[in-house]
């Protein structure tokens, strides 16, 4: 698969089945994330892979119950990181953005597996905090749930999810995006 492919075949799909999850994938998922370019090459990205059976269901209960899809996960990988580990130069704040760039990586090369690597919001970061002994100091940005796509639609989804399972939700037009030369230019 090629990098192309690999972004366009990437879906937030949420109907799960289980995948083995191995110390080889977690090491591969890693490296991918490793290799991203960060401010400084200051690599301010920490990742907690949860796949261990008691911690992962626990992990259930930090989840918003619109994200209950999210119970199906063979593993859910704990997006982290602290700006005193990026820079910061005057008002413009960096770490969120180069562990975003790091996690996309990981995300693709997920998707270049054959997996489902969704990433979410909809969960408590205090309850990760506590569940996974996350210290204050360090922020919980998001986390990304992995499993294999299912064609079995999950029951647990709502109608608007079943909806863009099937059909990919719309993007807006690239040209209300995209400006050439100047802030609102076109072409
Ligand atoms: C930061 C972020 C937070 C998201 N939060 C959720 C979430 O809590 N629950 C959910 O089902 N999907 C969530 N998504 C997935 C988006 O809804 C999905 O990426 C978007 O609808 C586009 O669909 P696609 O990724 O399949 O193209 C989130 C995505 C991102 C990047």
């Amino acid at each position: 698969m090629d990098v192309k492919e690999a972004i366009s075949k990437r879906r937030a799909y949420r109907s799960l089945s289980p995948v083995e999850i191995t110390p080889e994938l977690v090491d591969d998922l890693s490296q991918s994330a490793s290799l991203a370019a960060s401010c400084f090459n200051n690599q301010p990205w920490r990742y907690i892979f949860v796949y261990e059976k008691e911690i992962l269901e626990k992990m259930h209960e930090a989840l918003s119950d619109g994200n209950k899809w999210a119970h199906k996960a063979s593993m859910i990988i704990v997006v982290t990181g602290k700006q005193d580990d990026d820079c910061v130069i005057k008002d413009r704040i960096y770490y969120r953005f180069d562990i975003g760039m790091a996690t996309a990586h990981m995300i693709l090369r997920a998707t270049e597996l054959g997996l489902v690597a969704h990433p979410i919001a909809g969960y408590s970061p205090r309850k990760t905090r506590e569940i996974l002994k996350i210290p204050e100091d360090i922020d919980v940005i998001a986390l990304v749930i992995v499993g294999k796509h299912s064609d079995k639609i999950d029951p647990d989804m709502s109608d608007e999810q079943i909806a863009v399972e099937k059909k990919r939700p719309k993007r807006i037009p690239i040209e209300s995006f995209v400006f050439h030369n100047k802030y609102m230019g076109k072409l």
